[in-house]
């Protein structure tokens, strides 16, 4: 009999609280109170709709009432499990400019809409849509580079990654602050990395030579410079600036606070676009990119890069060989040789990489977090800048860990069953791996750490 009773207690505390939480008006009203017009169209306007309008990357438009209201449970869920906005850095741990994370208010707005129904609410009281350009989100460029020829996209729902080079010949040697890329299939590009190539204007003679679109799964780097022929006239490797143009869906340029970053822009020259990624396509497509130049003067203070691990400045620890069936760790470090104002880092790995962990020891023992990625998704590559430089005093280690998992729970191991994967000395293949750390920087100088690198 106790038993019994106390089991009816039980249930009627938790029917009573059901019941409080469904009766209670306060609660309901405010539920109710939320509405699309009011509430729902200006978190989708902030955080998704650069992605999700026609023409861009995301599946579908998400701009009218229709568009939101019949995904309205899809994007409960999308949202809940934080799988969308797409960004992978743990905003719990750093923040970048850019930043695109719900906030927990946020997520229980668009659960509590939904639950109520998804309603419209007063349809005058929708705020007008954010505006986007096509061009150029910098302004008037000084000169446009086209691609030489249109990439050719096959229609069989795959992935495809290509080295690509743009050369091109201008009138005279100048400085350039910006280089903005323009996709041409935005549905497609999924995301970036282009290096700019100086020539000496007597070390080669023809920027045109070579082929102009190589497939980097198919070749290894030597193989792919070879094709495109990269190299001077006299086989040797002209000045390269890394990392000069940059995109994922949502971030097309990288513009420092006026005095930072730039470079010398050759009259002969080349972008080298190492590498370029699209998604997959049903249909057989091409795609006509091009480059918004911005012409500056002459850099104050040209940004430098440091890479650690594959292809890099330090070893990986123990060397990048992942046996199939299991998670594994690995990791890299350096010491900074000089005082350091880090600017912007992307962490690179592949389909296997699981998590991602970044940070630097200083001298006295204190650790500066730069990046922790919980949960890897090799298909958003950002390049992170910080919204101040982090300063890293001489001396410091900067650390760099990343774990891969190579089993199958892993959906996106390109193997079945799992298969021994390695980075086979600098493989650009997605099906082999990558550990990769990138740091942009200055050498430090006072008043470094007060600099405000939001450039909107
Ligand atoms: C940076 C670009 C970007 C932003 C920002 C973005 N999305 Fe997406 N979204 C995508 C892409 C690309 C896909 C296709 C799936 C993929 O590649 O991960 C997608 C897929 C989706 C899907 C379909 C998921 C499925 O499994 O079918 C939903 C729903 C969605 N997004 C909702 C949102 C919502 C809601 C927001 C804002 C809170 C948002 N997205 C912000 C790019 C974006």
């Amino acid at each position: 009999m106790k038993r019994y009773n106390k089991y009816t207690f039980l249930l009627q505390i938790i029917l009573s609280s059901i019941l409080f939480s469904c009766g209670n008006p306060e609660k309901k009203e405010e539920t109710k109170n939320i509405t699309y017009s009011e509430h729902i169209a200006p978190i989708i306007y902030q955080h998704c709709t650069n992605c999700h309008r026609p023409g861009a990357v995301g599946p579908f438009s998400l701009i009218s009432y229709k568009d939101v209201s019949k995904r309205a449970k899809l994007i409960r869920f999308v949202t809940e499990t934080r799988f969308m906005p797409p960004w992978p850095a743990d905003n719990t741990y750093t923040h970048f400019i850019d930043e695109n994370v719900l906030s927990a208010e946020e997520i229980n707005t668009i659960k509590k809409w939904v639950a109520n129904g998804s309603p419209i609410g007063d349809s005058t009281k929708i705020p007008a849509p954010p505006l986007f350009t096509d061009g150029s989100l910098l302004g008037k460029p000084d000169l446009v580079i086209q691609m030489r020829e249109a990439i050719k996209i096959k229609g069989n729902n795959k992935d495809l990654f290509l080295t690509v080079k743009v050369p091109y010949e201008f009138s005279k040697d100048t400085f350039v602050k910006a280089i903005e890329y323009v996709p041409g299939n935005a549905k497609l590009v999924h995301h970036l990395n282009g290096h700019y190539i100086k020539y000496e204007f007597d070390k080669k003679k023809n920027v045109y030579e070579g082929l102009n679109i190589v497939n980097s799964d198919e070749f290894t780097p030597m193989e792919v410079f070879k094709q495109l022929s990269v190299t001077n006239d006299d086989g040797t490797f002209p000045v390269l600036t890394p990392s000069a143009v940059n995109y994922l869906p949502g971030v097309s340029y990288t513009l420092y606070p006026q005095g930072i970053g730039g470079f010398k822009f050759n009259r002969k020259g080349a972008i080298l676009l190492n590498n370029i990624h699209y998604g997959p396509s049903r249909i057989d497509t091409t795609d006509n990119s091009y480059f918004n130049i911005f012409f500056g003067n002459k850099p104050e203070r040209p940004t430098m890069e440091m890479q650690l691990g594959t292809l890099g400045i330090s070893q990986i620890i123990p060397p990048l060989l992942i046996p199939p069936n299991e998670e594994k760790t690995f990791y890299t470090q350096t010491k900074a040789l000089m005082d350091m104002s880090i600017l912007t880092i992307n962490p690179h790995m592949h389909l296997l990489g699981k998590s991602y962990l970044a940070f630097a020891i200083k001298p006295d023992g204190d650790t500066i977090p730069l990046i922790r990625i919980k949960k890897w998704d090799f298909r958003w590559q950002y390049f992170y800048t910080f919204t101040k430089p982090v300063i890293i005093p001489q001396g410091s280690i900067i650390y760099a860990y990343g774990t891969f998992d190579n089993t199958k729970n892993n959906p996106f191991n390109p193997f079945t069953p799992p298969q021994q994967v390695s980075d086979r000395s600098g493989s650009m293949k997605t099906t082999d791996e990558m550990f990769q750390f990138i740091i942009t920087y200055l050498p430090y100088k006072a008043g470094d750490e007060n600099i405000d690198l939001r450039r909107k």
